[in-house]
């Protein structure tokens, strides 16, 4: 086990999907998953290994934000082995033309977090990148599943409330979309060399105010999900 997850050493697959809420992960065992066991309840931060067309797959909740997604990655990785780490998340749309419920490929995650300087200091700033061959796999899986996406720099904000951050500058420089972890995840991919990437489905629009409703977010969010395990198990 690990200081946050409590699983034994081979009870966690080689890939998997990181979503930021636990439920989500609880979910996508329930739903999608065969033969499910589950491996971590520490904190209520649930963790869960199944197989999604033979092949098998975990699924963990991260928590929000760069800080607690960083715990579980490092984890998953530096104690468990994990290869390959998928984020399947929700984010704010900068962009007026995107629809709630449309899905983002993230190429890369500009953030206002300190990480990046922690990391490297002041002189370089390092461009948290998503894994090229995990990105190429997952756009072609959703050409095949016939689900439209986007790809491009999206902004992972350190706080989800905030006065400072200009929003249409980010859309300016063509930032799709606001959410809080994947820089984190895009950073710890490259100390580890590890394939990391983050598909995201549009769950607000901060520029035309628009919110997913229940209905919405259920339809949506499972798009992402089959994309993210298409792409899991290539
Ligand atoms: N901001 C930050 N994170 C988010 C948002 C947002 O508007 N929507 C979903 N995740």
């Amino acid at each position: 086990m690990s200081t946050h997850i409590d699983a034994k050493q081979g009870d966690i697959a080689e890939v998997v999907l990181l979503p930021g809420d636990p439920l989500r992960a609880k979910f996508i065992a329930e739903n999608f998953l065969a033969n499910v066991t589950q491996y971590n309840t520490v904190r209520n931060m649930f963790g869960y290994t199944g197989t999604y067309q033979g092949v098998r797959v975990s699924v963990q909740g991260s928590g929000m934000g760069i800080p607690s997604l960083s715990i579980y990655a490092t984890e998953l990785i530096q104690d468990f082995g994990v290869k390959k780490i998928i984020r399947v998340g929700t984010a704010g749309g900068l962009l007026p033309e995107l629809e709630i419920g449309d899905v983002l490929l993230a190429e890369g995650a500009s953030t206002d977090s300190n990480v990046l300087q922690a990391t490297f200091g002041q002189a370089i700033s390092f461009a948290p990148l998503a894994s090229f061959e995990l990105l190429c796999q997952a756009h072609q899986s959703a050409k095949q599943l016939d689900i439209p996406v986007r790809v491009g720099n999206i902004f992972a904000a350190d706080r989800f409330y905030n006065d400072e951050i200009d929003n249409h500058k980010l859309a300016q420089y063509g930032v799709m979309a606001v959410e809080m972890e994947s820089a984190g995840l895009f950073l710890i991919g490259a100390k580890y060399h590890v394939q990391t990437l983050s598909i995201l489905t549009v769950s607000d629009n901060l520029v035309t105010q628009k919110y997913a409703d229940a209905k919405m977010r259920e339809t949506a969010f499972q798009d992402m999900m089959r994309l993210a395990l298409a792409t899991a198990v290539v």
